[in-house]
């Protein structure tokens, strides 16, 4: 395995040498994104897609190259793989599709797990639709998903799609895909799960869980601000997108709406071929020792409480705490101050959050193990937590 120093020599975004934990909310490019991006916008390249001429050509190369290599990743074929400006904007176009062949007595099931971006979006085009969205519930003490509830949400063969993160971009916890996969296909409802707090961390293969549509945002997995949908099993064709009349196109591309970020896929295909040069599993072990670690040094910290499972192998390595008598905000501003970024609020897990009871408290704080994290920034976190200490 490579060393974290050469991981780390690989990040221009750490020259400053802040310790950054902040990666759940996004994570730094690696340097063969950046090269990539800069390399295509100083090429002839830069032109439309579907020319006759060598510049448009290369164009077309470019795409495709960041479908193969996102396909690779996510376990996805080439002509499965939509990308757009982010997974929120994709979510609500694919919603807004899918809502014209819902009504009343339709069904949605989402859960309390998930970031805001596979809860809303679904709630809007119910609304819009005369369907109906059921909640599947966290344990309100841990914030882990049973997914077994959704056998009775399915049961009577009206439910049309279950949403479900793959992960939890706060908590970590990673709920029993295959599981939920297997109830929502046994009762005839599709499946979308939300990869974007997973795929970065736990190897995620679409194909073999047989989720319908995953998600995932390469901005989170050193790649540049982007969201990405897979869709699978013949969706992509059988859901009619709004769209210009002109575009005709199959696949993928009668969901780009507009010219698609050419030189954004660009720097995608370095980023996934970054994240898939190396084991993901090995990757994961690395996360979990250094989660551990962290982990381990709160739980031992006078005042601090951490929110969310333990640690295991199959979660993402996101902590939330709290420190006793002081806000989130607080603690999130005096570690800014010591030059370590995290996150604290609901980071938009809005739901999760209110059923752990922490939203009168102002959330949580959110530290993020990626792969650049090293053992000093975890010690460094630690110790800028016992300097400040409970109030
Ligand atoms: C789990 C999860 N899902 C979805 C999103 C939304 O992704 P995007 O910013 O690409 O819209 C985020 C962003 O933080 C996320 O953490």
């Amino acid at each position: 395995m490579t060393s974290i120093d050469d991981v780390r020599a690989r990040f221009p975004g750490l020259s400053d040498g802040w310790v950054r934990l902040d990666g759940p909310a996004g994570t730094l490019p690696v340097d063969t994104c950046v090269d990539a991006i800069a390399d295509y916008m100083r090429s002839p390249a830069p032109a439309n897609l579907g020319g006759e001429f060598d510049a448009s050509r290369a164009s077309d190369a470019v795409v495709a190259r960041a479908r193969e290599a996102i396909a690779a990743l996510v376990g996805a074929k080439a002509d499965e793989i939509v990308v757009g400006p982010s997974t929120t904007n994709l979510m609500f176009s694919f919603t807004r599709a899918l809502a014209r062949h819902w009504g009343p007595g339709d069904r949605i099931v989402c859960s309390q797990l998930d970031h805001d971006s596979n809860v809303s979006p679904w709630l809007l085009a119910a609304r819009d639709s005369g369907a109906t969205v059921e909640m599947l519930e966290v344990d309100p003490v841990d914030g882990t998903l049973d997914v077994e509830p959704l056998k009775g949400l399915c049961a009577d063969g009206r439910t049309k799609w279950v949403a479900i993160s793959g992960a939890s971009n706060l908590t970590g916890h990673a709920p029993d895909l295959a599981r939920a996969v297997a109830i929502a296909h046994e009762h005839g409802a599709r499946i979308l799960v939300d990869g974007v707090a997973r795929v970065p961390h736990l190897p995620t293969d679409a194909a073999a869980l047989g989720v319908d549509v995953l998600s995932t945002s390469p901005y989170k997995w050193y790649g540049p601000h982007a969201g990405v949908l897979a869709v699978r099993n013949g969706l992509l064709g059988q859901i009619e997108p709004y769209r210009v009349r002109p575009a005709d196109y199959v696949g993928p591309f009668r969901w780009e709406t507009g010219t698609t970020q050419i030189e954004l896929l660009a720097g995608i295909t370095a980023a996934a071929e970054f994240m898939t040069s190396t084991s993901i599993a090995d990757e994961a072990a690395r996360e979990t020792r250094l989660l551990a670690l962290l982990q381990e040094g709160l739980h031992e910290m006078p005042g601090v409480t951490v929110h969310g499972p333990s640690v295991t192998p199959d979660r993402a390595p996101t902590v939330v705490f709290t420190v006793r008598g002081r806000s989130p905000q607080e603690v999130d501003r005096f570690l800014a101050s010591r030059r370590i970024a995290v996150w604290h609020g609901d980071n938009y897990a809005c739901e999760l959050v209110d059923a752990l009871g922490l939203r009168e408290s102002g959330g949580l704080v959110r530290a993020g193990i990626v792969r650049y994290t090293s053992e000093d920034d975890v010690l460094a976190l630690l110790a800028a937590l016992a300097e400040l200490g409970p109030a």
